[in-house]
C-alpha cells in the first residue's frame, strides 16, 4: 500500500515509516518541520535503504494537501502530525486547537473526496482522564485537564461521527500509553528541543549533563514506592501497532489502546536506566506537578485479540535504547 504519513518526520512517525516500509509498503511524508528535521528522513532511508517522498508542508494548509492528493493516489493515511506539549497548549490553547483540529479536518475532507478509506489516528491515553486502571477502551472519557487533550477527544469525535456517516470509511483510533526509547541503530529517536517535559528525554539529558538532575514529580501518590506510574511502551513496538492497524482496517471506527499493560514508577523507571546503562541519574524529590495522575497502564487485550499486536520489548530494552540514541546524538556534536 501507499500510505500518507503526516507527521513523518516526528519521534513516533519515523519510527513508523521505518515499519511500514519493512513491511512492503511505500510512504509519503508530509511533514511542517516545526518539531522534526529532515535528517530525519535522511535516517529513514539510510535504515531501511528505501526512498521517502518527503514533503515540507503543513496538514492545515488545505490547498497544498488538495494538489498532493491529485499527485499521488494513497491507500490509506496515518495521521501523526500535531502538537503534543501538555503545558504549552494550556498557555497557547488556540494555536492547539487550531493545528490539531484543522489538520485533522482537511486530511479527513480530502481522504472523503479521493476515496481514501483507511485513517489510523494518532490518539492518546489522556482523553480517558483520571479514569477506572487499567484503562480499557470501552470505559466513558472523562474530562481531559488540557487543551492538548481535548485536542485528541475532540479528534476522535470529529473521526467517529465521520465514519458514520460515510460506511466505506474505515478509522482506527490508536491510543498511546508512554512512548520511549528509539530505533536500534540509534539514528532515530525523541530529540525534543529546550527542557523536556516528559520523563525519558529529561532523564537522558541529565545522563549526557546537560541538565543538573531530575526533579520527580512527587513521591507520595498511592501507588508502590509513591511516584507516578506509567505505561511505557517502546516506540518500535508502537510503530508496529500502526503497520497492523492500517492492514487490519475495517469500516466504521475501531479504538486501540497500545501500551504493555504493565506499569513503571518514577522510580524504578530511573532504576532501570541506571542499572542497564551503567549512569547515575542525581534526582530529588520536587512537589507534584499540577495536572498529573498517580496512575495510568493499559488492557491491551483488544489489540492483541482484533490485531494480533502484543508490545515485545521491555523496560530494560526501552531505557537501553533511549541511552543509546542519546549518546550517539552527543558523539555527533
Ligand atoms: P513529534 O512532535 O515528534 O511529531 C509530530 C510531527 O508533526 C513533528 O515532526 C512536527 O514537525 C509535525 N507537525 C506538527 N504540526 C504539523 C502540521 N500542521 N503540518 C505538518 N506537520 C506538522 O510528536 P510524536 O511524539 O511523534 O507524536 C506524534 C503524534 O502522536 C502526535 O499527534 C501526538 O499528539 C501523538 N501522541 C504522542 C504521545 C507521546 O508521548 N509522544 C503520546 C500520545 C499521543
Ligand atoms: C511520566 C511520569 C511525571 C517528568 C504525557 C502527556 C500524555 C502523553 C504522554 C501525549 C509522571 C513524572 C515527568 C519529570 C517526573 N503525551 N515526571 N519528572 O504525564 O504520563 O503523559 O506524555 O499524548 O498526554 O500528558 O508523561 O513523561 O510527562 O511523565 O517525575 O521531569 O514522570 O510526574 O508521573 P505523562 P511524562
Amino acid at each position: 500500500m501507499r500510505i500518507l504519513v503526516t507527521g513523518g518526520a516526528g519521534y513516533i512517525g519515523s519510527h513508523t515509516c521505518v515499519a511500514l516500509l519493512k513491511a512492503g509498503h511505500s510512504v509519503v511524508v508530509v511533514d511542517n518541520l516545526s518539531n522534526s528535521n529532515r535528517e530525519v528522513v535522511d535516517a529513514i532511508e539510510k535504515i531501511t535503504e528505501s526512498e521517502v517522498a518527503f514533503f515540507k508542508m503543513d496538514v492545515t494548509d488545505e490547498l497544498a494537501m488538495r494538489n498532493l492528493f491529485s499527485e499521488y493516489t494513497f491507500d490509506g493515511v496515518i495521521h501523526f502530525a500535531g502538537y503534543k506539549a501538555v503545558g504549552e497548549s494550556v498557555e497557547k490553547p488556540l494555536m492547539y486547537y487550531h493545528n490539531n483540529l484543522v489538520s485533522t479536518m482537511v486530511l479527513t475532507k480530502l481522504c472523503l473526496e479521493h476515496g481514501v478509506n483507511r485513517f489510523v489516528f494518532s490518539s492518546s491515553a489522556t482523553v480517558y482522564g483520571d479514569n477506572k486502571i487499567p484503562y480499557d477502551e470501552s470505559l466513558p472519557l472523562l474530562e481531559t485537564t488540557n487543551p492538548y487533550g481535548e485536542t485528541k477527544a475532540m479528534s476522535e469525535r470529529i473521526l467517529t461521527d465521520t465514519a458514520k456517516a460515510n460506511p466505506n470509511f474505515s478509522v482506527t483510533l490508536l491510543r498511546y500509553f508512554n512512548p520511549i526509547g528509539a530505533h536500534e541503530s540509534g539514528l532515530i529517536g525523541e530529540n525534543p528541543n529546550g527542557i523536556p517535559n516528559n520523563l525519558m528525554p529529561y532523564i537522558t539529558k541529565v545522563a549526557i549533563g546537560e541538565l543538573p538532575i531530575l526533579n520527580v514529580f512527587g513521591d507520595d501518590y498511592d501507588t508502590i514506592d509513591g511516584t507516578g506510574v506509567r505505561d511505557y511502551i517502546h516506540v518500535v513496538d508502537l510503530a508496529d501497532g500502526h503497520v497492523k492497524a492500517l492492514e487490519k482496517s475495517q469500516k466504521g471506527t475501531r479504538i486501540y489502546n497500545l501500551g504493555t499493560g504493565k506499569g513503571t514508577s518514577v522510580l524504578e523507571l530511573v532504576e532501570a536506566f541506571e542499572r542497564i546503562n551503567g549512569v547515575k541519574i542525581p534526582k530529588k524529590i520536587s512537589p507534584r506537578r499540577s495536572g498529573d495522575i498517580a496512575t495510568s497502564y493499559a488492557n491491551a487485550d483488544k489489540a492483541a485479540r482484533d490485531l494480533g499486536w502484543e508490545a515485545k520489548y521491555t523496560v530494560e530494552d526501552m531505557v537501553r535504547d533511549s541511552w543509546r540514541f542519546a549518546e550517539m546524538r552527543l558523539r555527533l556534536r
